[in-house]
């Protein structure tokens, strides 16, 4: 039975928790309502101790090794002939992605509640390898599901999660993506709530995650919103970043929340192009419903069933998103477009070329929207990217694309 089936909203508990607007909230069955209140106390308490930010900073700066960079990409720049581009260079972050700080968070949360397994579900990769890696690092048990075709086309990143100790269970359910192995691995808590704690990997699920996702993942804009202060002297004129469950994106865009003049683009996977049906952008081309736990955008058929999606990019290959993306499209404050498979692609070459700099597919999304956006503006003004990771990969991905085998 998919957990979809589990969480049908008619058939389940719901809570007013963890709303944004009309989106988010708790739909879950009762099963996973004792879990999900013991973990928003545990962090309810943890928020309040400084102890737990002291630790999670400690593990930024000297394991993940934060601040990040951001970075002026002076060539890409003179090629779009406007804003100047800045990159919040996360693909420097341990392990080459954003899903480490979010990761590095969660884990230090688990051990504090005395769980001595840890569970993920991954598409790209990224965030089975920052699970693997933190769970290395603390001592702890640790099972990643994914999906049986993304277990295939991140083949190395499964190979590194080995290498880091850690079981990778292939879901070959469904449409062997992302969205599948969430399914699994829910399943999983569900049956070992004792001792296990599920670490989610982007700013989706039931109440708390999306706020607990998104509260780690801040640190992304705070910092930013710093650096571009200091480098220009005034706030950049837009924010850029990819959308799949939306965690890099909401955390580099919450802390310019306030900042009215900045505008905020989420770039979703465009796929084969909108018209085509293959392509992964519920904010763009879905409707509102209940996946995974929460309300927000996901693509489902008219009978109400999850529509197989499709992206170059595992990591935004994935039916729903995050609530709070959902609540930012509907009040305005956030614009959400898409970038298909041969314009990411396209970016990715680029940026490869003219900054020495290969970014992961997904990223490659919001440096394609960023050079389309910075032609738009002036040369006075500035766009801060979130290069969410490396491109390393997805080298045998693009590769394939020309019919080269490695
Ligand atoms: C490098 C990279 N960027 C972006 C994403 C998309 O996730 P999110 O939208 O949660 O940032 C992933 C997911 O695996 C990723 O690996």
């Amino acid at each position: 039975m998919a957990i979809e089936t589990e969480i049908n909203p008619e058939a389940s508990v719901h809570s007013d928790e963890g709303r944004f607007g009309r989106y988010g909230g708790r739909f879950v069955s009762e099963t996973l309502i004792g879990p999900l209140e013991e973990l928003t106390a545990a962090y309810a308490q943890a928020k309040q101790d400084p102890q737990f930010h002291a630790e999670v900073e400690r593990e930024l700066s000297s394991f993940v090794g934060r601040p990040t960079p951001l970075y002026f990409a002076q060539r890409l720049t003179a090629n779009s002939a406007g804003a100047k581009i800045y990159l919040k260079r996360e693909d420097l972050a341990h392990t080459g992605a954003h899903k480490i700080n979010n990761t590095v968070g969660q884990a230090v949360l688990a051990a504090r509640m005395g769980k001595r397994r840890i569970i993920a579900e991954t598409g790209a990769g990224q965030h089975g390898v920052a699970t693997a890696t933190v769970a290395a690092r603390l001592g702890l048990e640790c099972v990643v599901y994914m999906g049986a075709d993304d277990v295939q086309r991140q083949a190395a990143n499964v190979y590194r999660m080995r290498l880091l100790g850690a079981e990778v269970r292939p879901v070959e359910g469904g449409t062997r993506t992302l969205k599948d192995a969430l399914n699994e691995a829910m399943r999983d808590w569900v049956t070992n709530i004792d001792d296990t704690f599920y670490i989610i990997g982007t700013v989706a699920g039931p109440h708390p995650y999306p706020t607990l996702v998104r509260d780690l993942q801040r640190v992304i804009g705070i910092e930013a919103r710093e650096q571009i202060c200091a480098a220009e002297g005034e706030l950049p004129a837009a924010v850029v970043a990819c959308v799949g469950g939306g965690s890099n994106a909401i955390g580099i865009f919450h802390p310019f929340l306030d900042d009215r003049g900045v505008e905020l683009y989420g770039v979703e996977a465009g796929g084969e192009g909108l018209g085509s049906g293959r392509h992964a952008a519920p904010l763009n081309a879905g409707r509102p419903g209940v996946l995974h736990g929460s309300r927000s955008y996901l693509m489902e058929s008219a009978e109400g069933q999850i529509i197989g999606t499709h992206s170059i990019s595992a990591g935004l290959d994935y039916p729903g998103v995050g609530p709070e993306h959902a609540y930012l499209k509907d009040i305005g404050r956030a614009n959400y477009v898409t970038i298909d498979d041969d314009e990411a692609i396209a970016a990715f070459h680029r940026l490869c070329r003219c900054e020495g700099i290969m970014p992961a597919l997904e990223s490659s999304h919001a440096i394609a929207y960023a050079e389309q956006l910075a032609a738009r503006l002036s040369p006075q003004q500035s766009i801060v990217v979130s290069l969410s990771g490396r491109g390393d990969k997805d080298i045998a991905t693009v590769a394939a694309q020309e019919g080269i085998e490695l």
